[in-house]
C-alpha cells in the first residue's frame, strides 16, 4: 500500500508515519527529513536546501521529484510506502502519480490530518529530539521522564530543528495554503483523499488511520 499524510507544519505527519512503519511495515519517505540528512553532511544540495528552509518556504520541485524517484524504486518499498511532506506542490502530485504509473504501481490514499492552526505554534516550537537515537519530546506535552536524559537511549544531547521557531513556522504555514493545500481538490478529484481530526490525541490519530487503511485493503 502507498500512502501520502497531508497537513500543515506540525499537523502529526512524522508521528503518524513512524507508527506506520511500526504498525504495517511501510517505509516511511520524509523529504523533510531527506534535506535535512544533506544539511548535516553539508553537500551543495544541502547548503542550498537550508537557506530555503530557514526561510520556511518549499525547495525546488525538481530536487524533490529526483530525491523521491531515487527512492521509490528501492526494493525496500516493495511493501508500500508513507511519503510525509511530498507532495506538495501541484508539480510534485502529477510527477508522482507518473512516477508510480511507470512501475505499475498507484498511490491507494492520501490522508489529510486537519487541525486548528492556533495549536501548531505550541506544538513546533516546544518539539525537540534526542541528538544520538533521534526520540521526539516536547517541553509541555512529552518531556523526558528524567529531565535532560533521553529515555530510550540515555543520552543527555538533543537537538531542535533550525526552522522551529515562530517567525518560521509562520511563513511554512503560508507557504503550506499557497502551494501544498491546492492539491487536496486533486485527490479529491481522484476520490483518493480521506480527512481525519489531527487535534485528536496521537493514539486516537493512529486508530482513525487504522480504520481508513482497513477500508483501503
Ligand atoms: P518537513 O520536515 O516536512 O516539515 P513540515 O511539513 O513543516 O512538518 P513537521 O515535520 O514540522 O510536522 P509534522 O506534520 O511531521 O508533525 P510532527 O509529527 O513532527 O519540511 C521541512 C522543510 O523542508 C519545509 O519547510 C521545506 O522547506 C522543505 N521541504 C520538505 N519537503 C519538501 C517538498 N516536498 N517540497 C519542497 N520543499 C520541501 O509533530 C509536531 C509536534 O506535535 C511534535 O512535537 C509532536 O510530538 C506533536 N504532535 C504530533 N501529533 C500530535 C497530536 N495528535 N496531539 C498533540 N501533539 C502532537
Amino acid at each position: 500500500m502507498n500512502l501520502i499524510l497531508l497537513g500543515p507544519p506540525g499537523a502529526g505527519k512524522g508521528t503518524q508515519a513512524k507508527r506506520l512503519v511500526d504498525k504495517r511495515g511501510l517505509v516511511q519517505l520524509s523529504t523533510g527529513d531527506m534535506l535535512r540528512a544533506e544539511v548535516i553532511q553539508g553537500t551543495t544540495l544541502g547548503r542550498e536546501a537550508k537557506r530555503v528552509m530557514d526561510a520556511g518556504q518549499l525547495v525546488s520541485d525538481q530536487i524533490l521529484i529526483d530525491m523521491i524517484a531515487d527512492r521509490i524504486d528501492d526494493p525496500s518499498c516493495r511493501n508500500g510506502v508513507v511519503l510525509d511532506g511530498f507532495p506538495r506542490t501541484e508539480a510534485q502530485a502529477e510527477a508522482l502519480s507518473q512516477m508510480l504509473k511507470k512501475h505499475g504501481k498507484k498511490i491507494d490514499v492520501v490522508i489529510e490530518l486537519v487541525v486548528d492552526e492556533k495549536a501548531l505554534i505550541e506544538r513546533i516550537t516546544g518539539r525537540f529530539s534526542c541528538k544520538i537515537c533521534g526520540t521526539g519530546y516536547h517541553d509541555l506535552f512529552q518531556p523526558p521522564k528524567l529531565a535532560g536524559r533521553c529515555d530510550v537511549c540515555g543520552s543527555e544531547e538533543f537537538v531542535r530543528r533550525a526552522d522551529d521557531n515562530e517567525a518560521t513556522v509562520k511563513a511554512r504555514l503560508l507557504a503550506y495554503h499557497a502551494q501544498t493545500a491546492p492539491i487536496l481538490p486533486y485527490y479529491r478529484a481522484r476520490g483518493l483523499l480521506k480527512q481525519v481530526d489531527g487535534m485528536a490525541p496521537p493514539d486516537q490519530v493512529a486508530l482513525q488511520i487504522d480504520s481508513i487503511l482497513t477500508g483501503v485493503n
